[in-house]
């Protein structure tokens, strides 16, 4: 058992008065030159760093920027870079690249450049020679410094980059700017101990560390008084939260505990992985109040070998045997996954276990991935990668085959009454608005304005692989 990895309070108030000067500085400025100073804050990546973004837009808010969508406006550059595959860090390059004429048009701008993929240190490197207009550079374990790197920076007038932090740690209280007011992230857990053999996650997002089951238990609690309505709970691997606590309080248990709380909410949580998603924490859900009827579970493969050479430490058989007695718990459950397609080795005949898994599981969604290698971790440092061309022909499969199941997953609720959380005019298609069934399906429908943020009750008319189409009854 390990002890609370709780950022010391000292910490925290050193980077309150850090907050406490940046915030006097900029209103100082205001004063005397009747400008307001801005802060653009851009997002790459996975759910956990929307929700590490929100904590640096609450600071630079707590500073005393004011937010703005537009970079061209800001005075403070903030880019949350993601790792988990090569695209992800070339589009993170090629946006700070652009930045470049930003700063050359107003060279008070500071560029900050955070997350995953600078958590790398041939990253920083890179950044530090071929990017000499980033400003500040620091990984996951130094979000809660920005304030104090900020301060350096202005005073200093140099450029900064953080040396990664050895000490991971949980940074309480933290001030966060929420980019809705019905939906939430809630961080339970950071970083990630299961080194499966692909994934960078565990480099740059350091060892499992879990919040505080009471720190919890208010910020939802928090959250439900001020009327949110979906709450998801975060963490590289839930399912192992609590193993660091010397309270004993698994997940199961944190559901548990959170379910109790009173009001009109649902909660999610994402990621599990299938060699812990365990039956008391089925049972918990399939008992509870709040708990939507939606599970996550990457199955990454459905091939053994494969399985084992990803260390992934679970099989098929296990993988069905957990989905069989959620299906009896909760017949009704939606289920959505991940799958690689092409990591290194992977033989056609290994391709269509996962194919033939596909039409024995029938997930609802599946977000699939092609194989990308990533450096440092023991796949990447294979001799036998499967060819780019390999690779995409059975992705283009994977999708095909994964379309065709979801469509006539879908097909069954045409003529079904589901409560949809509104999202407003949808994004993909104006003329429409969208919101979410309690599956997480996506729901198109005419709504109205006052439909934002609130639940209303949908006639499914129509449905195809994506999305549910129908009128609000
Ligand atoms: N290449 C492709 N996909 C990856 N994932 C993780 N690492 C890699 C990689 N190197 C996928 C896994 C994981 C999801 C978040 O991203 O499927 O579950
Ligand atoms: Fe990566 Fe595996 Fe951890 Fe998920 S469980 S973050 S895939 S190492």
């Amino acid at each position: 058992m390990n002890e609370r990895k709780d950022l010391p309070r000292a910490d925290t108030e050193a980077q309150e008065a850090y907050i406490a000067r940046m915030r006097a500085e900029n209103e100082a400025h205001t004063a005397g030159t009747g400008e307001t100073r801005h802060a653009f804050v851009l997002t790459f990546g996975c759910q956990q760093n929307e929700a590490d973004s929100e904590k640096l837009a609450g600071m630079a808010k707590a500073m005393g920027y004011v937010l703005t969508d537009a970079p061209e406006e800001a005075d403070l550059i903030l880019v949350n870079t993601c790792a988990i595959r090569e695209h992800a860090e070339k589009k993170a390059l090629s946006i700070v690249g652009q930045y470049k004429h930003l700063k050359a048009k107003k060279p008070s701008m500071v560029i900050a450049v955070c997350g995953c993929m600078v958590s790398q240190e041939h990253r920083k490197n890179e950044l530090k020679r071929s990017y000499p207009y980033v400003d500040l550079v620091f990984g996951t374990a130094s979000l809660h410094r920005l304030p104090q790197l900020l301060c350096e920076k202005i005073a200093k007038g140099k450029r900064l980059f953080c040396p990664e932090e050895t000490a991971y740690t949980v940074a309480e209280g933290l001030p966060i700017h929420r980019a809705s007011d019905y939906r939430a992230w809630v961080s339970v857990m950071y970083g990630c101990n299961n080194f499966c053999s692909y994934c960078i996650v565990p480099y740059v997002r350091g060892r499992e560390r879990s919040r505080a089951p009471e720190a919890i238990v208010r910020e939802v609690e928090d959250l439900v008084a001020k009327g949110y309505r979906d709450i998801t709970l975060l963490g590289q691997n839930v399912n192992s939260y609590g193993k660091d606590l010397a309270d004993g309080c698994d997940f199961a248990d944190l559901l548990a505990r959170l379910d109790r709380i009173e009001g009109d909410f649902l909660l999610r949580f994402m990621t599990s992985h299938p060699k812990d998603a365990s039956r008391k924490l089925i049972d918990v859900m399939a008992s509870s109040r709040h708990i939507a009827r939606q599970f996550h579970l990457p199955m990454q493969s459905g091939n053994d070998k494969v399985l084992r050479e990803m260390n992934r430490h679970y099989d098929t058989a296990k993988y069905t045997e957990t989905v069989a007695y959620m299906r009896e718990k909760m017949p009704d459950v939606t289920l959505t996954s991940d799958i690689i397609v092409g990591f290194p080795g992977e033989t056609e005949e290994e391709f269509s276990d996962t194919l033939a898994m596909l039409e024995k599981v029938r997930f609802d969604m599946l977000y699939s991935f092609i194989y990308s290698p990533r450096k440092g971790t023991p796949a990447a440092a294979r001799e036998d990668q499967i060819p780019p061309e390999v690779k995409s022909a059975r992705f283009e499969r994977l999708l095909a085959t994964q379309n065709a199941i979801a469509l006539e997953k879908n097909q069954p609720l045409v003529g079904k009454r589901l409560r949809v959380l509104c999202d407003g005019v949808s994004k993909t298609n104006n003329a429409l608005y969208s919101g979410r069934t309690e599956g997480n399906k996506i729901a198109f429908f005419e709504g109205t304005p006052e439909d934002t943020g609130k639940y209303v009750d949908f006639l499914v008319e129509r449905a195809d692989a994506f999305a549910l189409y129908g009128r609000k009854v």
